[in-house]
Protein backbone atom coordinates (compact mmCIF):
# COMPACT_ATOMS: atom_id res chain seq x y z
CA UNK A 1 0.00 0.00 0.00
CA UNK A 2 1.14 2.99 -1.11
CA UNK A 3 0.68 5.96 1.65
CA UNK A 4 1.08 10.24 2.24
CA UNK A 5 1.47 11.41 5.72
CA UNK A 6 0.73 14.88 6.22
CA UNK A 7 0.97 16.56 9.48
CA UNK A 8 -0.72 19.71 10.18
CA UNK A 9 -3.79 18.83 7.72
CA UNK A 10 -6.71 20.67 9.47
CA UNK A 11 -5.28 24.09 8.73
CA UNK A 12 -3.28 26.58 6.46
CA UNK A 13 -0.47 24.96 4.75
CA UNK A 14 -0.94 21.36 5.52
CA UNK A 15 -4.51 21.65 3.90
CA UNK A 16 -2.95 22.93 1.24
CA UNK A 17 -0.35 20.06 0.64
CA UNK A 18 -3.61 17.90 0.97
CA UNK A 19 -5.72 19.26 -2.10
CA UNK A 20 -2.46 19.94 -4.31
CA UNK A 21 -1.38 16.31 -3.47
CA UNK A 22 -4.59 15.35 -4.03
CA UNK A 23 -5.01 16.80 -7.33
CA UNK A 24 -1.43 15.15 -8.34
CA UNK A 25 -1.32 11.43 -7.10
CA UNK A 26 -3.03 9.25 -9.29
CA UNK A 27 -1.74 5.89 -7.77
CA UNK A 28 -1.20 6.53 -4.50
CA UNK A 29 -3.51 4.17 -2.24
CA UNK A 30 -3.90 6.14 0.68
CA UNK A 31 -3.36 10.17 2.01
CA UNK A 32 -3.31 10.05 5.76
CA UNK A 33 -4.35 13.22 6.97
CA UNK A 34 -3.04 13.82 11.05
CA UNK A 35 -4.17 16.77 13.70
CA UNK A 36 -6.22 17.21 16.53
CA UNK A 37 -9.41 18.77 15.12
CA UNK A 38 -11.38 15.86 14.06
CA UNK A 39 -14.13 18.24 12.54
CA UNK A 40 -11.61 19.71 10.09
CA UNK A 41 -9.96 16.62 9.14
CA UNK A 42 -13.41 15.09 8.30
CA UNK A 43 -14.33 18.15 6.17
CA UNK A 44 -11.02 17.71 3.96
CA UNK A 45 -11.22 13.83 3.38
CA UNK A 46 -14.52 14.58 2.29
CA UNK A 47 -13.09 17.20 -0.54
CA UNK A 48 -10.16 15.01 -1.96
CA UNK A 49 -10.85 12.47 -4.56
CA UNK A 50 -8.13 10.01 -2.57
CA UNK A 51 -8.81 7.63 -0.54
CA UNK A 52 -7.93 9.05 3.45
CA UNK A 53 -7.65 7.78 6.99
CA UNK A 54 -8.05 10.53 9.45
CA UNK A 55 -5.74 10.07 12.29
CA UNK A 56 -7.02 12.46 15.42
CA UNK A 57 -4.09 13.20 17.38
CA UNK A 58 -1.99 15.48 19.34
CA UNK A 59 2.00 14.85 17.50
CA UNK A 60 3.53 15.80 20.94
CA UNK A 61 1.38 13.05 22.71
CA UNK A 62 3.64 10.38 22.93
CA UNK A 63 0.47 7.71 23.75
CA UNK A 64 -0.90 8.61 20.83
CA UNK A 65 2.15 9.06 18.66
CA UNK A 66 2.69 5.37 20.03
CA UNK A 67 -0.85 4.30 18.63
CA UNK A 68 0.41 5.62 14.73
CA UNK A 69 3.21 4.09 14.72
CA UNK A 70 1.32 0.80 16.13
CA UNK A 71 -0.25 1.14 12.77
CA UNK A 72 2.98 2.04 10.57
CA UNK A 73 3.80 -1.85 12.48
CA UNK A 74 0.95 -3.45 11.00
CA UNK A 75 0.09 -2.21 7.91
CA UNK A 76 3.64 -1.94 6.43
CA UNK A 77 2.57 0.92 4.25
CA UNK A 78 5.16 2.05 1.61
CA UNK A 79 5.73 6.06 2.58
CA UNK A 80 5.70 7.42 -0.94
CA UNK A 81 5.81 11.25 0.52
CA UNK A 82 5.98 12.98 4.65
CA UNK A 83 5.23 15.90 4.70
CA UNK A 84 5.19 17.87 8.43
CA UNK A 85 3.36 21.18 8.85
CA UNK A 86 2.12 21.03 12.34
CA UNK A 87 3.47 23.90 13.97
CA UNK A 88 3.31 27.28 15.42
CA UNK A 89 5.17 30.29 16.51
CA UNK A 90 4.45 33.03 19.57
CA UNK A 91 5.64 36.43 19.30
CA UNK A 92 6.55 38.57 22.08
CA UNK A 93 9.99 38.54 23.96
CA UNK A 94 11.05 35.65 25.63
CA UNK A 95 10.83 37.19 29.35
CA UNK A 96 7.37 38.05 28.99
CA UNK A 97 5.50 35.07 27.34
CA UNK A 98 4.53 31.78 29.64
CA UNK A 99 7.33 29.45 29.59
CA UNK A 100 5.16 26.08 29.01
CA UNK A 101 3.89 28.18 25.74
CA UNK A 102 7.64 28.43 24.53
CA UNK A 103 8.64 24.76 25.41
CA UNK A 104 5.44 24.04 23.03
CA UNK A 105 7.14 25.58 20.31
CA UNK A 106 9.99 23.15 20.89
CA UNK A 107 8.11 20.12 21.22
CA UNK A 108 5.73 20.41 18.05
CA UNK A 109 8.23 22.49 15.59
CA UNK A 110 11.55 20.07 16.66
CA UNK A 111 11.03 17.09 18.90
CA UNK A 112 7.20 15.56 17.16
CA UNK A 113 8.63 16.58 13.26
CA UNK A 114 11.97 14.31 14.72
CA UNK A 115 10.06 11.95 15.87
CA UNK A 116 7.39 11.51 13.17
CA UNK A 117 10.45 11.76 10.62
CA UNK A 118 12.16 8.75 12.37
CA UNK A 119 9.17 6.60 12.79
CA UNK A 120 8.36 7.38 9.02
CA UNK A 121 11.82 6.54 7.01
CA UNK A 122 11.75 2.49 7.70
CA UNK A 123 8.80 2.77 5.73
CA UNK A 124 10.16 4.52 2.70
CA UNK A 125 11.97 3.26 -0.51
CA UNK A 126 13.31 4.40 -3.56
CA UNK A 127 12.38 8.11 -4.55
CA UNK A 128 10.07 8.76 -1.26
CA UNK A 129 10.02 12.30 -0.36
CA UNK A 130 9.93 14.29 3.01
CA UNK A 131 8.63 18.16 3.22
CA UNK A 132 9.66 19.75 6.42
CA UNK A 133 7.98 23.11 7.40
CA UNK A 134 11.02 25.04 8.49
CA UNK A 135 10.35 29.16 7.61
CA UNK A 136 12.61 32.05 6.80
CA UNK A 137 13.09 32.85 10.52
CA UNK A 138 15.18 29.91 10.41
CA UNK A 139 17.65 32.28 8.54
CA UNK A 140 18.69 34.48 11.22
CA UNK A 141 17.79 34.97 15.24
CA UNK A 142 14.40 36.86 15.55
CA UNK A 143 14.17 39.07 18.47
CA UNK A 144 10.40 38.68 19.88
CA UNK A 145 10.23 35.58 17.71
CA UNK A 146 13.35 33.81 19.42
CA UNK A 147 12.69 30.50 20.23
CA UNK A 148 9.98 29.97 17.02
CA UNK A 149 13.11 31.17 14.84
CA UNK A 150 15.39 28.96 16.87
CA UNK A 151 13.16 25.57 16.35
CA UNK A 152 12.74 26.96 12.50
CA UNK A 153 16.84 26.78 12.66
CA UNK A 154 16.72 23.24 13.78
CA UNK A 155 14.24 22.12 11.11
CA UNK A 156 16.26 23.85 8.72
CA UNK A 157 19.75 22.24 9.54
CA UNK A 158 18.32 18.90 10.58
CA UNK A 159 16.33 18.48 7.22
CA UNK A 160 19.65 19.65 4.84
CA UNK A 161 21.72 17.38 7.04
CA UNK A 162 18.68 14.20 6.40
CA UNK A 163 18.91 15.30 2.88
CA UNK A 164 22.66 14.55 2.20
CA UNK A 165 22.35 11.21 4.63
CA UNK A 166 19.48 9.83 2.64
CA UNK A 167 20.57 10.90 -0.85
CA UNK A 168 22.23 7.35 -1.10
CA UNK A 169 19.11 5.70 -0.21
CA UNK A 170 17.46 8.15 -3.02
CA UNK A 171 15.03 9.85 -0.42
CA UNK A 172 14.92 12.77 -1.40
CA UNK A 173 14.19 15.43 1.64
CA UNK A 174 13.05 19.48 0.97
CA UNK A 175 13.09 22.00 3.88
CA UNK A 176 10.20 24.58 3.00
CA UNK A 177 11.14 28.24 3.62
CA UNK A 178 8.42 30.66 3.69
CA UNK A 179 8.20 34.19 4.65
CA UNK A 180 4.64 35.52 5.91
CA UNK A 181 1.63 33.21 4.93
CA UNK A 182 -1.55 34.19 4.54
CA UNK A 183 -2.99 31.28 7.34
CA UNK A 184 -4.39 31.27 10.90
CA UNK A 185 -0.73 30.69 12.34
CA UNK A 186 -0.87 34.40 13.08
CA UNK A 187 -4.28 34.11 15.07
CA UNK A 188 -1.99 32.39 17.27
CA UNK A 189 1.46 34.07 16.50
CA UNK A 190 -0.05 37.59 17.18
CA UNK A 191 -1.80 37.00 20.85
CA UNK A 192 0.70 38.11 22.56
CA UNK A 193 2.93 40.48 20.07
CA UNK A 194 2.56 42.02 16.90
CA UNK A 195 4.60 40.88 13.30
CA UNK A 196 6.78 43.32 12.06
CA UNK A 197 5.19 45.74 9.32
CA UNK A 198 7.05 44.59 6.30
CA UNK A 199 4.71 41.43 7.05
CA UNK A 200 2.30 43.32 5.00
CA UNK A 201 4.43 43.59 2.14
CA UNK A 202 5.93 40.51 1.79
CA UNK A 203 2.88 37.99 2.64
CA UNK A 204 2.27 35.68 0.31
CA UNK A 205 -1.14 33.00 -0.30
CA UNK A 206 -0.51 28.91 0.62
CA UNK A 207 -1.14 27.97 -2.65
CA UNK A 208 1.61 29.32 -3.74
CA UNK A 209 4.20 28.11 -1.15
CA UNK A 210 2.49 24.37 -1.83
CA UNK A 211 3.48 24.55 -5.37
CA UNK A 212 6.94 25.82 -5.40
CA UNK A 213 7.12 23.72 -2.51
CA UNK A 214 6.04 20.37 -4.50
CA UNK A 215 8.19 21.36 -7.58
CA UNK A 216 11.37 22.32 -5.76
CA UNK A 217 10.88 18.65 -3.63
CA UNK A 218 10.13 17.18 -7.36
CA UNK A 219 13.53 18.64 -8.54
CA UNK A 220 14.92 17.15 -5.28
CA UNK A 221 16.06 20.50 -3.69
CA UNK A 222 17.10 20.67 -0.40
CA UNK A 223 15.49 24.23 0.32
CA UNK A 224 12.72 25.47 -1.08
CA UNK A 225 12.39 29.48 -0.78
CA UNK A 226 8.84 31.21 -2.41
CA UNK A 227 9.17 34.90 -3.15
CA UNK A 228 11.41 37.59 -4.61
CA UNK A 229 11.29 38.91 -1.16
CA UNK A 230 12.41 35.73 0.54
CA UNK A 231 14.73 34.83 -1.72
CA UNK A 232 16.34 38.34 -1.73
CA UNK A 233 16.33 38.17 2.58
CA UNK A 234 18.32 34.57 2.16
CA UNK A 235 20.55 35.97 -0.08
CA UNK A 236 21.22 39.03 2.41
CA UNK A 237 21.66 36.14 5.29
CA UNK A 238 23.74 34.39 4.08
CA UNK A 239 26.33 37.32 3.11
CA UNK A 240 25.89 39.96 5.51
CA UNK A 241 27.24 39.46 9.38
CA UNK A 242 23.73 38.45 11.46
CA UNK A 243 24.52 41.36 13.78
CA UNK A 244 24.68 44.16 11.14
CA UNK A 245 20.81 43.09 10.07
CA UNK A 246 19.82 42.76 13.70
CA UNK A 247 20.76 46.51 14.15
CA UNK A 248 19.09 46.81 10.66
CA UNK A 249 16.31 45.37 12.38
CA UNK A 250 15.82 47.60 15.19
CA UNK A 251 14.78 50.23 12.74
CA UNK A 252 11.96 48.38 11.06
CA UNK A 253 10.13 47.78 14.16
N1 LIG B 1 1.92 30.99 8.04
C1 LIG B 1 3.14 31.43 8.01
O1 LIG B 1 3.38 32.65 7.89
C2 LIG B 1 4.31 30.47 8.07
C3 LIG B 1 5.55 30.92 7.61
C4 LIG B 1 6.62 30.07 7.66
C5 LIG B 1 6.49 28.79 8.15
N2 LIG B 1 5.26 28.37 8.62
C6 LIG B 1 5.18 27.02 9.17
O2 LIG B 1 4.28 26.26 8.39
C7 LIG B 1 3.68 25.24 9.20
C8 LIG B 1 2.16 25.29 9.00
O3 LIG B 1 1.70 26.54 9.48
P1 LIG B 1 0.37 27.22 8.91
O4 LIG B 1 0.74 28.56 8.44
O5 LIG B 1 -0.32 26.31 8.01
O6 LIG B 1 -0.40 27.41 10.29
P2 LIG B 1 -1.87 26.92 10.75
O7 LIG B 1 -2.85 27.26 9.71
O8 LIG B 1 -2.04 27.48 12.11
O9 LIG B 1 -1.72 25.32 10.82
C9 LIG B 1 -0.98 24.69 11.82
C10 LIG B 1 -1.34 23.21 11.80
O10 LIG B 1 -0.55 22.54 12.80
C11 LIG B 1 -1.41 21.66 13.51
N3 LIG B 1 -0.89 21.46 14.87
C12 LIG B 1 -0.42 22.40 15.72
N4 LIG B 1 -0.09 21.84 16.90
C13 LIG B 1 -0.34 20.51 16.78
C14 LIG B 1 -0.23 19.41 17.65
N5 LIG B 1 0.24 19.54 18.91
N6 LIG B 1 -0.58 18.17 17.20
C15 LIG B 1 -1.07 18.00 15.96
N7 LIG B 1 -1.20 19.02 15.08
C16 LIG B 1 -0.85 20.26 15.49
C17 LIG B 1 -2.77 22.36 13.52
O11 LIG B 1 -3.81 21.40 13.65
P3 LIG B 1 -4.79 21.25 14.93
O12 LIG B 1 -4.85 22.57 15.62
O13 LIG B 1 -6.07 20.79 14.34
O14 LIG B 1 -4.13 20.18 15.74
C18 LIG B 1 -2.81 22.93 12.10
O15 LIG B 1 -3.29 21.96 11.20
C19 LIG B 1 4.14 25.51 10.63
O16 LIG B 1 5.21 24.65 10.93
C20 LIG B 1 4.63 26.94 10.59
O17 LIG B 1 5.63 27.18 11.54
C21 LIG B 1 4.17 29.18 8.57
Amino acid sequence: MNIAVITGASSGLGREFCLQLDALFHRMDEIWLIARREERLTELAAAMRNKTRIFVLDVTNEKQMDGFVKTLEEEKPVVRMLVNCAGFGLMGDFADLEYKEQIGMLEVNCKALTRMTYECIPYMRKNSRIIQLASSAAFLPQPCFAVYAATKSYVLSFSRALSEELRKRQIYVTAVCPGPVETEFFDIAERYGKTLAVKKLTIVQPERVVRDALTDSRKRKPVSVCSVWIKLFYVCTSLIPHTVILKMMRFLK
